[in-house]
């Protein structure tokens, strides 16, 4: 039994890996497996909140109650939470949102010439969804509390204490390595203005429990 600590609180989670196309049958990806942000909405939507999932691609299982939001770029991620972020109260980015994406989407298959020349791919850097939400106003007043995540190989404390400062947000979860893409559980480490809380390596569905009650507990709080 999960206590009610969200009711009345509409969440919004990002999840998943994007896909940013090359042309109509190749793309460039990551490993995420979405099982994070997906425990996430499970969890909250357990504590009483309503809860909306946008989902790179992904086969997960919607979990039950959750309204999903499919996309698959980083560009159609950021329009779809963006406007749901106007109902949300609370914010987790948890999606591994690809960093660039080709310039130019060719419309058709790129075939090989025969010459042995190989196609140069230019890339733009993709928008930062968190860094976005967390700058409007509805965050800046406290109506919508940010979280985000951070995987990092080194020196998790200090480059994920800098990422909540330079991403302007309340709370940033450190993944605590080595890689959890695609595994069941995870280490996770909670930073805040009042200091830093470790949870021990769980499953991802209990660690997101945990976080849960963590947010519940800071929502009447905000502080960058
Ligand atoms: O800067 P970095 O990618 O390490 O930040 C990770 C956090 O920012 C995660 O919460 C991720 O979901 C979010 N993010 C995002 N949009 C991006 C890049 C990261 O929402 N383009």
């Amino acid at each position: 039994f999960q206590p009610k600590v969200l009711l009345g609180q509409h969440v919004l989670v990002t999840a998943g890996p994007t896909f940013e196309a090359i042309d109509p049958v190749r793309g460039i990806t990551n490993l995420s497996s979405g099982k994070m942000g997906f425990a996430i909405a499970k969890a909250a939507r357990e504590a009483g909140a309503q809860v909306t999932l946008v989902a790179g691609p992904v086969t997960l299982e919607t979990p039950r109650g959750v309204q999903r939001i499919n996309v698959k770029s980083a560009s159609q991620m950021l329009e779809a939470t963006v406007s749901y972020a106007d109902a949300a109260t609370i914010f987790v980015a948890t999606a591994a949102v690809a960093d660039w994406r080709p310039a130019h989407a060719s419309g058709q298959k790129i075939k090989k010439d025969g010459s042995g020349q190989t196609p140069q791919l230019a890339f733009v850097e993709n928008p930062d969804i968190l860094a976005t939400v967390a700058r409007s106003e509805r965050a800046q007043r406290g109506e919508l509390y940010c979280v985000g995540f951070a995987a990092e190989s080194n020196d998790l404390l200090a480059h994920a204490s800098a990422k909540r400062l330079k991403k302007a947000i309340p709370l940033l979860v450190g993944n605590i390595g080595p890689a959890t893409f695609g595994q069941d559980d995870n280490a996770l480490l909670l930073i805040d203005d009042k200091g830093v809380l470790e949870m021990p390596r769980n499953s991802k569905l209990n660690l997101a429990r945990q976080l849960v009650a963590e947010i519940a507990k800071r929502l009447s709080r905000v502080t960058v």
